[in-house]
């Protein structure tokens, strides 16, 4: 599996793993972020059971497992979150924090409501340490319901979960993006079929826009960097999503 550093000071770090050649020919692929902050670690979106023990492995590469305070699910869906119930056996003190609007249906994979942290839907900021703050950004309907991205004012890396996401053919394994123009062929049916809402995207943009962004980080396919981060905004900003409506 891929483990790449993506920013790294004295007591900040953000790697990502992926690409796991290992997986089932029958699940997504899906990037999974650590952000290791001084003695504490936070992993994003972890994954699905198949990837679990690679993603593990990979993981403990970098920091101990034990590190690990929280864990961070975007939204409700299981390329996200099946394996939650694992990793509560391995690290069962952590903190799980996901939008409070599915605490109630991510109990059934497998953890205890007290185990929950429900993020309300404006967000919230995560403090790791006095000089390090995480701040949850909403993106409801984006395409969850209840949606949650990750900012780091810090490394000024957004995780905006699956806006962003492009969904690689085997032969595609760049990990940023190269050639935006290109890379749109694998974003566009996605976006216009898992987006369901204009005015959830536009809304979406004005905030992110004000954002120092040096990394896009997507939970599938290619990682943008700095110049490409607002062609991806004018990108998805000119789509016609909801397609399946057509
Ligand atoms: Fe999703
Ligand atoms: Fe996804």
């Amino acid at each position: 599996m891929l483990s790449r550093e993506l920013y790294a000071d004295d007591s900040v770090k953000w790697v990502v793993f992926g690409r796991d050649p290992a997986k089932p020919e029958s699940v997504i692929d899906t990037n999974e972020y650590l952000i290791v902050s001084g003695d504490s670690a936070v992993l994003l979106d972890p994954g699905g059971t198949e990837i679990f023990p690679e993603v593990v492995s990979a993981v403990s590469d970098v920091v101990a497992i034990d590190k690990i305070k929280i864990i961070f699910g975007s939204h409700q869906d299981p390329d996200i979150l099946s394996s939650l119930s694992l990793w509560l056996n391995l690290v069962p003190e952590v903190k799980v924090y996901v939008p409070w609007v599915w605490t109630g249906f991510i109990t059934h994979f497998g953890c205890s409501a007290e185990q929950l942290v429900g993020v309300p839907d404006a967000g919230c900021s995560i403090e790791l340490s006095p000089n390090h703050r995480l701040e949850l950004v909403p993106a409801h309907y984006l395409h969850s319901s209840g949606n949650l991205h990750l900012y780091d004012p810090r490394a000024k890396i957004l995780f905006s979960g699956d806006v962003g996401a492009g969904l690689l053919p085997a032969n595609e394994t760049a990990l940023f993006v190269e050639d935006f123009p290109r890379h749109t062929r694998f974003m566009e049916t996605f976006h216009r079929r898992w987006m369901p809402s204009d005015r959830a995207r536009d809304v979406w943009l004005e905030r992110v826009r004000k954002l120092d962004i040096n990394l896009l980080c997507p939970q599938h396919g290619s990682i943008f960097r700095r110049p490409d981060v607002p062609r991806f905004f004018d990108w998805f900003g000119g789509l016609k999503l909801g397609s399946a409506l057509a």
